[in-house]
């Protein structure tokens, strides 16, 4: 078997097509959906990827406002910065670029941004409403892995998915997202992490297998059964080069589907995003 690639590129594309609409009707109803990026420090991949949002921002009519911080900003600062943004209508979503430089208390400035324009999904009032199936944002990594198995068809329903990693922003999110009684969802989990005995022993029962433990290449030919779905969250730079968790050579050929990197799950989280801003700015009209 050869598996099938699942084009994410072209999968966010059609979203953020199907976006367009939905802004144009909002200008018209003068209401410009807008987005606050936060950028503290000057980590380049942070700059890239805050650059790439802005950019998105501009494609789809969506106001972007960026706030570039030193790395030496107080976290009163911040917490003030939030408070700004928090009141200012004009915008619908508050992004915070991760990480954020160690003397800042991330979990602080996170809860402080209000959950109504959380457009990262990462407040706990989002998960929690995520997690009794009542969900106002979905995280956007998790959300981009859902919508890029249902627009290839992929069933999850009555499936064994098993997710390798167990952070707050991908494994444990994606997970509560799946197991849920709902469409694209009602599937088994099983979470895997470095407490996990025998990984291979889980990770060969999967009918979808999804890799989000940022380790390169972890997930070889040997882990996983014929004709499994195969989807690689993980973007690592190793040697200058972006390389999954997957191993993709001795995968492609037992898999059934798989996403590449990049070009799979990356350009997914970017759509989702603006998906969720814009939801934001609809919200404010409807209540
Ligand atoms: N495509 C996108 O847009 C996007 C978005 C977010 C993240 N990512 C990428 O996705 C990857 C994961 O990100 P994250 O933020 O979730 O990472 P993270 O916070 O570092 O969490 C990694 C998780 O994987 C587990 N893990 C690591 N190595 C493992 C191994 N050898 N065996 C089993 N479990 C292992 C860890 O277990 P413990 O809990 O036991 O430590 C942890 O739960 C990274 O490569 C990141 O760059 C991509």
């Amino acid at each position: 078997m050869k598996a099938t690639l699942i084009d994410g590129k072209k999968v966010s594309q059609e979203i953020r097509e199907e976006l367009k609409p939905r802004v144009q009707n909002l200008i018209q109803q003068d209401l410009k959906p807008g987005l606050a990026v936060i950028l503290v420090g000057d980590d380049p991949a942070s700059q890239v990827y805050v650059r790439n949002k802005e950019k998105a921002c501009e494609k789809l009519g969506v106001y972007s406002l960026k706030h570039q911080l030193p790395s030496t900003t107080s976290q009163n600062d911040l917490l003030h910065l939030i408070d700004e943004l928090n009141n200012n209508p004009a915008i619908h979503g508050i992004l915070v670029q991760l990480p954020l430089p160690k003397h800042l208390d991330e979990k602080k400035i996170l809860y402080h941004i209000n959950p109504l324009k959380d457009v990262d999904g990462f407040h706990p009032y989002n998960l929690g409403r995520l997690m009794i199936g009542d969900p106002i944002f979905l995280p956007c990594t998790p959300w981009g892995v859902q919508e890029l198995l249902s627009r290839y068809q992929i069933d999850i329903s009555r499936k064994h998915v098993v997710i390798v990693g167990r952070s707050n922003i991908v494994g444990k999110p994606l997970s509560m997202m799946l197991v849920q009684k709902a469409k694209a969802a009602n599937a088994t989990i099983t979470i895997c992490h470095t407490g996990t005995e025998n990984l291979a022993q889980h990770t060969q029962m999967a009918d979808i297998l999804i890799a989000a433990a940022g380790s390169p290449k972890m997930i070889t030919g040997e882990l996983i059964r014929e004709g499994v779905v195969v989807i690689d969250v993980g973007i690592n730079k190793v040697e200058d080069k972006l390389v999954g968790d997957v191993d993709f050579d001795s995968v492609v050929d037992k898999a059934s589907f798989i996403t590449p990197v990049p070009g799979g799950v990356g350009p997914m989280t970017i759509a989702m995003l603006m998906a969720n801003t814009v939801k934001s700015a609809e919200r404010t009209l409807h209540g």
